[in-house]
């Protein structure tokens, strides 16, 4: 287990109260648990900023699949080496959209630009990539 340090922290009350609210609202137990969640995800922010840093991301795209040659561009880059996935999944929507979930491994800079350039394909109407530092 690792070592605990403990450490006060000064609050104005209003701000408190408002923290505590939110926290039960999130279905938090303690303040440390919600605090120490805070600190990893401020620092995760950090880490994803530096483009060098390694990542894997969940690229989200709904797209018609009567766009011309869509889906095939899609399978094509997966096979690519340019590419870094490691895993996708499809679910066809309704009977026009699709919902392709790709999911990327490698460094923030070059996951972002694969993700930039699978978000403007032609016939992507909604997507979005999500990052986590590892
Ligand atoms: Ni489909």
């Amino acid at each position: 287990m690792t070592e605990l340090e403990r450490i006060g922290i000064s609050l104005d009350k209003a701000l408190l109260a408002d923290f505590d609210k939110l926290i039960a609202q999130q279905g938090y137990q303690s303040r440390s648990e919600a605090i120490r969640d805070l600190v990893r995800q401020q620092l995760s922010q950090q880490k994803l900023a530096d483009p060098e840093t390694e990542a894997v991301a969940a690229v989200f795209l709904v797209y018609d699949h009567h766009a011309a040659k869509l889906a095939e561009k899609l399978i094509g880059l997966q096979h690519s080496h340019l590419l870094h996935a490691i895993s996708s999944l499809h679910v066809h929507l309704d009977a026009h959209d699709c919902l392709e979930i790709i999911v990327l491994r490698g460094k923030v800079g070059e996951i972002n630009k694969v993700g930039e350039n699978l978000l403007s394909m032609k016939g992507v109407k909604l997507g979005r990539v999500n990052l986590v530092a590892t």
